[in-house]
């Protein structure tokens, strides 16, 4: 009986573990996705690029980190970007870098 129990106990802990697991892969995407509708004000829809504004959809994900890194530091000039780059985390432009490069043209 007592063997029972912990048995059942685990099985529970594995469900809640499993679940919780989903949960924070789901979150990820997620996130990237919120963050990013922020640049698509000016990148345009689908990061299509608009006007003189660059395109980010069809970049190459390096391509993207080495720019916003670039902007974060200042070593790549720019108009706007430095002001954004700046506020970013270092996981972040990871994140978006990934977002923006899975995005079909
Ligand atoms: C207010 C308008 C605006 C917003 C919002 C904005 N961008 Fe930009 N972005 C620009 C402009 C303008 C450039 C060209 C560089 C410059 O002058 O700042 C650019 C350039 C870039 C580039 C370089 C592309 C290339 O091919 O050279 C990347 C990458 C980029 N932006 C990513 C982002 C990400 C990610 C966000 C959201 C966190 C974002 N941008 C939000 C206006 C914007």
């Amino acid at each position: 009986m007592k063997q029972n129990v912990s048995i059942h106990f685990l099985t529970i802990s594995t469900i809640t573990l499993l679940f919780s697991i989903n949960i924070v892969m789901a979150a990820a995407p997620n996130k990237a996705k919120i963050m990013a509708d922020a640049c698509l004000t000016c990148h345009g829809p689908n990061g299509a690029g608009s006007g003189k504004i660059p395109e980010l959809n069809g970049l190459e994900k390096s391509d993207i980190t080495e720019s916003l890194f670039g902007f974060k530091s200042g070593d790549e000039k720019s108009t706007i970007m430095g002001r954004y780059a700046k506020a970013l985390s270092d996981d972040e432009i990871n994140m978006l870098a990934e977002y923006f490069a899975s995005l079909d043209k």
